[in-house]
């Protein structure tokens, strides 16, 4: 049984090895946003789990200032992908953005990240623009969906 639930900071130990675990790139400080206040952001970031195991992980930015929110990040452990648990997770982040009041959730993934295009695409998500900066070797494409 999978279930989504707000992610604590004592899951980030595990959260961790599960970055590392799938390559994922772990260049900030995750702890900042479970301790950090800021009245002009919020932080949310939620894990899914398969009998008590944490095999997924997400994590959303909601902005004030133009009443957006932005997916960081979104990873299913391989050994549980294509199982609709990736769907749960953004759809999670859906719902967080949609109580904040945000106009829009955005993304950002790798133009060759085909799981996570369609993932997006099948989910209400439209290309909004593209960035040949954002990353040191890829071109990364702009997502976006309406709430
Ligand atoms: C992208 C990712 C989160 C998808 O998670 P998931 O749990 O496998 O996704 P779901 O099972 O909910 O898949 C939903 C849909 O996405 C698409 N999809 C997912 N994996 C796919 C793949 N390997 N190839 C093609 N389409 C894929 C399909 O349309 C799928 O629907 P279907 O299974 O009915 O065909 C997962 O592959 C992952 O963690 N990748 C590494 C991290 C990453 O790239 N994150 C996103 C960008 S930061």
């Amino acid at each position: 049984m999978i279930k989504v639930r707000e992610a604590a900071i004592e899951d980030l130990p595990v959260i961790i090895v599960l970055m590392k675990k799938n390559s994922e790139p772990l260049n900030e400080d995750l702890a900042v946003f479970f301790t950090a206040k800021n009245p002009n952001e919020e932080y949310k970031l939620f894990v899914a789990e398969k009998n008590g195991k944490i095999i997924g992980f997400s994590r959303v930015h909601f902005y004030r200032w133009n009443k957006s929110a932005y997916a960081i990040n979104l990873l299913v452990d391989s050994k549980y992908r294509r199982k609709g648990i990736g769907t749960l997770l953004l759809k999670t982040m859906e719902g967080f953005a949609k109580e904040k009041g945000a106009r829009v959730l955005m993304f950002d993934t790798a133009i060759d990240n085909i799981p996570a295009l369609n993932l997006y695409f099948k989910n209400g998500f439209k290309i909004c623009g593209y960035n040949n900066k954002l990353y040191d070797d890829k071109t990364a494409l702009y997502l976006a969906k309406e709430l």
